[in-house]
């Protein structure tokens, strides 16, 4: 049995070669493509020497299965122990077909689409050799200043869980042992995107409840739907940093969420804890490591130098190392990787299942349902027969290096459809677009405005394509300001001074405070980084072959220095309240409102919602009620609409949002069509975190919205009656 088979080899091993298995180093068996500037082991032959002598048990960020076969085979067939080597990657939103980042698929409202993206992009990596991905990124993130937010599915902790969750089965498949099923590793654990003030690596300052009842759950989603790996955040936690932090890897991780793979260090964290000032030196940070739970050192070789002469010496008993590597042995068995270390190895598979026309329609479809229409004057949509002149201006109406955003590294460069190549396709008349860049992302082209200004003038309408470069979002990249760079704002301005009507498109990583022009333009889509059908997905939205139906995952706040801004904040005991703004918890020239609101993202169609209507006012303890209201299609167009469920604890022990996400619902309906759209409710949707971390729902009053964003909704309100209240009775 598998249990057997990890028993004797433990039971054989040296405590070097213990080490070894709970060792990643970068791979350079194949084209190494960093991620990181550190450099690994860069030599094939000092690698290959390392595998032979059991020194590692997994390697990274490597692609291809040439260069993975001739790594297995030393491993299995020159180790003394042949024990497989584990193949990793970050493949985040695609290998080589790329889908839209994370956070621009969180858009789309809909999980099952992340299930068959994140099934694709399995299929593709397993093809290139990878048995495990290092995502998805799970964290919540409520300050668009952090770079990373584009990683995940945004502010809110019950898109986060249902997107968790999706991308956990997505990867995976249905059976581990098949050779297409890819491990995901949810990272990073925990409150990355806490850190304070959105700095990269920062600290984290939060209570045990906002951890466990913001933080921690879309982790509990992701393992509940079997992911088998996590990975240790760089950050920490009330000042203990993630990586040396016993009580979260230890008694939180396992002891109350009950996970039983193994944990990942992230990129050098356990080295980086004698820079974080708690640990003495190399030494000590790998013993710090792990006995806190970290199974797996990644790239630092820390645990391959230290831990030996720290079980020697006594330091580290040798049963935590045993722990550790039995976590490790058991995934690999459970992949079926000991019956066959060359799963995910057939170079033939490689050339049928990557970069496929399947892929790329989905890719398209992704695409076109990550698109976000924030506003709209009736200008869109546009009617790709009409002969009217286009002026596609901006930096990214032609750039194909940045239509993929961060972690797209194993894709080819050039391979995806930019924006003027999906308008040219789809328009009946291509010759009746033209194009020009006007400036660079951060800085003017000589003569660009100008040119910008003349063919506006020559257009009857102008498409701006502006925003982030996409190495402005993603690892490190934290900024100050979230707005349009200099440049294209004066872009903007120069062009919306022509009079012609102006369709923004924004191409960006994070939630952006826009101004001027840009927010008052004719229309604005938020784009995010659609991938390598990008063009194309624009084009479907733009000439209404697609109807835009996706919500925003993020507040669009009205300025930089609002974030962290989120819908589900608190009232504070001084809340603006009909428009009286005098001592009030408000900022001085900013109401405390977003520009664009969490949930919110206009169709085509005209969706309305009436009749509300509660089944009961008194939800009883064990029971639950139905919330229902009618959407009706008033257009003639079918389209989607995604209906949203939203509840505010009036009175808590411990104070409750303004109003918190507890259900959503996707329909579609054809012109003139009407529909009920109903959701359940019991105590379980109402509970929170208390006092003492106590998982609680409090008897009493609750209102409820059934709306299209966070900021609007019929509104009604019910009571929540204790188990032994009779007042809930009928
Ligand atoms: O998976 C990543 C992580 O998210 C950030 N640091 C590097 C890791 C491996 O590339």
């Amino acid at each position: 049995t598998d249990v057997e088979r990890v028993n004797d080899l433990i039971a054989r091993m040296t405590v070097e070669e213990k080490a070894g298995q709970m060792t990643c180093l970068a791979d350079s068996f194949r084209p190494f493509n960093p991620p990181n500037p550190q450099a690994g082991i860069r030599d094939e032959g000092r690698l290959a020497a390392e595998v032979k002598r059991g020194r590692v048990g997994c390697l990274f960020n490597g692609y291809g299965v040439a260069g993975a076969r001739r790594a297995q085979d030393i491993a299995v067939k020159e180790s003394r122990l042949g024990i497989p080597l584990l193949f990793a990657g970050d493949v985040i939103h695609g290998l080589k077909t790329v889908f839209p980042v994370p956070l621009g698929e969180a858009s789309s409202f809909d999980p099952e689409l992340a299930e068959r993206t994140a099934r694709a992009a399995a299929e593709e990596a397993t093809a290139a050799g990878l048995h495990l991905t290092f995502a998805p990124m799970v964290d919540i993130a409520r300050d668009q200043r952090w770079g990373r937010v584009v990683e995940g599915a945004g502010e809110d902790v019950y898109l986060g869980r249902l997107f968790a969750a999706a991308r956990v089965r997505g990867f995976q498949g249905r059976n581990l042992r098949r050779a297409d099923s890819l491990l995901a590793c949810a990272k990073h654990f925990a409150a990355y995107g806490a850190v304070s003030a959105g700095l990269e690596y920062g600290s984290v300052d939060i209570s045990d409840e906002t951890l466990r009842e913001v933080h921690l759950p879309p982790f509990g989603a992701a393992f509940a739907a079997g992911a088998v790996m996590t990975m240790a955040a760089f950050n920490e936690i009330n000042g203990v940093p993630a990586t040396g932090d016993r009580e979260l890897l230890t008694d939180i991780l396992r002891g109350e969420m009950h996970f039983r793979g193994f944990v990942f260090s992230d990129y050098t964290a356990d080295e980086e804890l004698i820079a974080g000032g708690f640990a003495h030196d190399a030494r000590d940070a790998a013993r710090l490591a792990v006995q806190a739970g970290v199974d797996m050192s990644m790239q630092s070789g820390l645990y391959i130098d230290h831990l030996p002469e720290l079980v020697k010496s006594g330091a580290v008993p040798m049963q935590v190392v045993d722990v550790a590597v039995r976590r490790i042995l058991y995934v690999k068995t459970m992949i079926g990787l000991f019956d066959n270390p060359y799963r995910s190895l057939d170079p033939a598979i490689q050339k049928t299942r990557i970069a496929t026309s399947e892929k790329r329609d989905l890719a398209r479809e992704a695409a076109g349902r990550s698109i976000v229409l924030l506003s709209n004057a009736g200008i869109l949509p546009l009617s790709p027969i009409s002969n009217q002149r286009i002026a596609l201006i901006g930096p990214f109406s032609e750039d194909r290096d940045n239509l993929f955003g961060p972690w797209a590294f194993y894709a080819d460069q050039g391979s995806g459809i930019d924006i003027a190549n999906g308008l040219r396709a789809a328009l009946q008349n291509p010759d009746s677009l033209t194009v020009t860049p006007g400036c660079h992302v951060e800085a003017e082209i000589s003569g660009g405005l100008a040119k910008a200004v003349a063919a506006a003038k020559a257009a009857d309408i102008v498409i701006l394509a502006i925003g982030e470069s996409q190495m402005m979002s993603g690892e490190a990249q934290s900024h100050t300001v979230i707005e349009i760079p200099a440049a294209q704002q004066a872009l903007a301005e120069a062009v919306a001074a022509t009079g012609k009507p102006v369709i923004i498109i924004l191409c960006h990583g994070r939630a952006l405070a826009l101004n001027g022009a840009v927010a008052n333009a004719q229309a604005i889509l938020a784009t995010w980084f659609l991938g390598s059908e990008a063009g194309n997905g624009i084009a479907d939205v733009l000439f209404g072959k697609v109807d835009p139906s996706a919500k925003l995952p993020v507040s669009f706040p009205w300025e930089s220095g609002q974030e962290p801004f989120f819908y589900n904040r608190k009232s504070t005991g001084r809340p603006v309240v009909s428009n009286v703004t005098e001592y009030k918890a408000r900022y001085s020239t900013t109401d405390n409102s977003a520009r664009f609101p969490f949930g919110h993202g206009l169709t085509y169609a005209d969706f309305v919602l009436d009749n509300l209507h509660l089944s009961d006012t008194a939800l009883r303890w064990n029971d639950s009620i139905e919330v229902r209201a009618r959407l009706t299609n008033r257009s003639t167009r079918r389209a989607s609409e995604v209906v949203q469920l939203y509840i505010r604890d009036r009175v808590a022990s411990r104070t409750r949002p303004i109003r918190e996400l507890k259900g959503i619902k996707r329909v579609t309906l054809s012109g003139g069509e009407s529909i009920f759209v109903r959701f359940s409710l019991s105590r379980f949707d109402l509970q929170f975190v208390g006092y003492r971390n106590q998982v609680i729902a409090e008897p009493g009053v609750f209102d409820v919205w059934v709306g299209q964003s966070s900021a609007d909704g019929l509104h009604a309100e019910f009571t929540l009656y204790a188990e032994a209240d009779n007042k809930g009775q009928k």
